[in-house]
């Protein structure tokens, strides 16, 4: 069998041998299987991706992904590129450099470098205190569609889910986000209502989705 004749014809099966190559032996058919099956988890393997909430002397690789993400994204984040240039410092550097435990960014580095951020925001009024947010998800575009999105939104929800009070969370996404609405729910999250026309730019209307993962399904999950 002429697996690079097959392998021209087969783009995945092109990208299994590509990996057998350059990272395992090409008679190393257990690790083909993996990648075929588990093509995230070589990948992050492969990258070194690793995942950890952001301390202060982060907060400038912080700002300039967060900045990126709403340039290069502009329909998906209710926040704008414009207003957020312009602050002298985002909302969540501050809270980077003082470490609150409601509030964070976890980060997926390739590395050293940031290559993808996922946020909690933790009510602390009286009656929400039980209720948090996600926010602020994003992976860069080189790095997309490798399942890192994914292990960054499970990291966020075990970080957010390790503070006792917190028994639900909530998200909001641009409804027609295919990619994201994915992730949400691979990791447990589920739909529970429609807002038409929430956001508004210029003319342009957009609908949201709000989601939410209980504590409780995490156990049987
Ligand atoms: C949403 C986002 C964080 C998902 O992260 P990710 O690392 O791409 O997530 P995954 O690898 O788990 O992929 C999820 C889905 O995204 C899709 N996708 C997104 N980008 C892709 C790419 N470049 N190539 C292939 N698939 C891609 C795939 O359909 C995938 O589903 P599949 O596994 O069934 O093919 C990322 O796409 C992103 O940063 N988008 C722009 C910002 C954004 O929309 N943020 C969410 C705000 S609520």
């Amino acid at each position: 069998m002429d697996l690079y004749a097959i392998a021209n014809e087969d783009n995945l099966l092109k990208r299994t041998i590509e990996f057998c190559d350059k990272y395992a032996h090409a008679d190393n058919w257990a690790a083909s299987f993996l990648y075929i099956c588990c093509p995230e988890i070589i990948f992050e393997k492969a990258m070194n991706v690793t995942y950890h909430k952001l301390q202060p002397h982060q907060t400038q690789q912080y700002r300039a992904i967060r900045l990126e993400s709403l340039r290069e994204f502009p329909d998906n984040f209710g926040s704008t590129y414009e207003d957020e240039s312009n602050k002298p410092a985002l909302g969540y550097e501050i809270y980077i450099e003082q470490q609150p435990d409601d509030r964070f960014i976890v980060g997926a580095f390739d590395g050293e470098t940031l290559i993808g951020i996922c946020g909690f925001f933790g009510d602390n009024t009286k009656k929400n205190m039980h209720k948090g947010t996600i926010i602020q998800m994003y992976v860069k575009p080189m790095y997309a569609g490798k399942g890192i999105g994914l292990q960054l939104l499970r990291a966020t929800i075990d970080e957010a889910f390790k503070i006792p009070r917190i028994e639900q969370l909530i998200l909001g996404v641009i409804a027609n986000n295919h990619a994201a609405v994915k992730t949400y729910e691979r990791a447990g999250f589920k739909e529970f209502g429609l807002h038409k026309n929430y956001f508004k730019d210029g003319n342009v209307y957009f609908d949201q989705r709000f989601m939410i993962l209980y504590r409780a399904d995490i156990a049987i999950m």
